[in-house]
């Protein structure tokens, strides 16, 4: 039996990444078959990721690539639905909660395919943040929910989903997270294979911020703000910012770049998972709008400042290292003092957290399908 799996978007691959090889290793019957919507595309938004975590090449690529959310999440039903014609999948696994994962949802429940979610439950309670909308109805849709927290229970019960639908497993992107932390890239090399001055990235002396949310971005005024505090930030914390291909797009057409280059602000292009995680590992603090790095400065037991205003990953907040501050230059100021006087929060890393989420997966997905 074939279980279809999507991937899209540049979150979803590191999510993905275990799944298949725990298909791979299992004795089940059940095998996989990788689709790429193609919704990211770039050598760094995803051609990188598949060669450092070893992803099988996609048996189809559907090529979608970028458009409004309307023009994507219908050009990815069109092209996906003949793929389920011809392979015939005895269910389609999606993971988090990009346009591809609502689309792919969609054509599969439509056609009688049973839909297992992988990230289900997350609720932001933020309906303006587009992954919301497309957590929500994904989760309306699935067969099969596999949860990374215990508070997505609750979530998942006021909307009315049965509860033996639902598996508690432990996080994937935390499997990949332990299964590459030792082959992590350390920044200093990053750095130097950039023609970067290796002395931006002293253990523990440095910040990484990421930045990409439409709330953050789209708007040149909240984008300018954002730059001033975190350029103030920068005055005592040299910042390393990779920036993600809409972010750029807005800094340039905003006018922006001049904050960045006045400031210690180091900008360098989206980076690949091992170097993002040597990055990571080794900051004085994390500044971020992503929902993943939510997750992963937790596992790695490094301060998080998230510049939203909700999580959808509360865990992090209730028993990790990360703090919601928002956009505000004051709330963002005195989260960073008391990073720099405490070393910010010491959080434990949530319960099966733990590297085996996928093998949880792939056991109960092979009961599943022989019941
Ligand atoms: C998408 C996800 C978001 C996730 C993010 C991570 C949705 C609704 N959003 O947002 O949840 O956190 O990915 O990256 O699915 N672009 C490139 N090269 C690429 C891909 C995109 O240059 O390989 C540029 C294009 O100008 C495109 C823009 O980035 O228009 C936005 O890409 P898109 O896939 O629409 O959304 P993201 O902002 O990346």
């Amino acid at each position: 039996k074939r279980v279809l799996c999507v991937v899209g978007a540049r979150p979803n691959f590191m999510k993905i990444a275990p799944i298949m090889r725990a298909f791979a290793g299992s004795s089940s019957s059940l095998n996989a078959t990788l689709v790429h919507t193609g919704q990211h595309y770039d050598v760094a938004m995803k051609h990188a990721f598949f060669d450092q975590l070893h992803i099988p090449e996609p048996d189809v690529d559907l090529g979608v690539g970028s458009g409004t959310h309307a023009q994507q999440t219908a050009e990815i039903m069109k092209r996906f639905e003949p793929v389920l014609d011809d392979v015939h999948p005895c269910a389609v696994l999606v993971v988090g909660d990009v346009n591809s994962t609502i689309a792919c949802a969609l054509v599969a429940v439509k056609k009688g395919i049973p839909v297992v979610h992988v990230e289900a439950g997350l609720r932001s309670g933020d309906r303006g943040m587009p992954e919301e909308i497309n957590r929500i109805l994904t989760d309306q849709l699935s067969d099969l929910l596999f949860l990374t927290e215990d508070s997505a229970k609750n979530n998942l019960a006021k909307e009315g989903i049965a509860g033996e639908k639902i598996h508690f497993v432990g996080n994937v992107m935390i499997d990949t997270l332990l299964h590459n932390l030792a082959d992590a890239i350390p920044a200093k090399t990053s750095l130097s294979s950039m023609q970067l001055d290796s002395a931006l990235c002293e253990k523990g002396r440095y910040g990484v911020v990421t930045l990409h949310r439409p709330s953050n971005v789209d708007d040149p005024a909240v984008l300018r703000g954002l730059l001033e505090v975190l350029a103030r930030v920068s005055e005592r914390t040299p910042l390393l910012f990779p920036i993600h291909p809409r972010t750029e797009a807005c800094i340039e057409s905003a006018g922006l770049h001049a904050i960045l280059e006045k400031a210690a602000i180091t900008a360098i292009p989206p980076q690949g998972y091992l170097e993002m995680l040597g990055l990571m590992k080794d900051a004085q603090v994390v500044l971020t709008d992503s929902g993943g790095i939510q997750e992963e400065t937790t596992a790695l037991g490094v301060p998080c400042i998230t510049l939203r205003d909700n999580t959808e990953r509360p865990i992090t907040v209730e028993q990790g290292t990360n703090t919601i501050v928002g956009t505000d230059h004051a709330k963002i100021m005195a989260c960073y003092e008391d990073v720099v006087l405490t070393g910010g929060k010491v959080g434990r890393v949530p319960d099966l957290w733990d590297g085996n989420a996928a093998s949880r997966i792939v056991q109960i997905m092979h009961q599943w399908a022989s019941g």
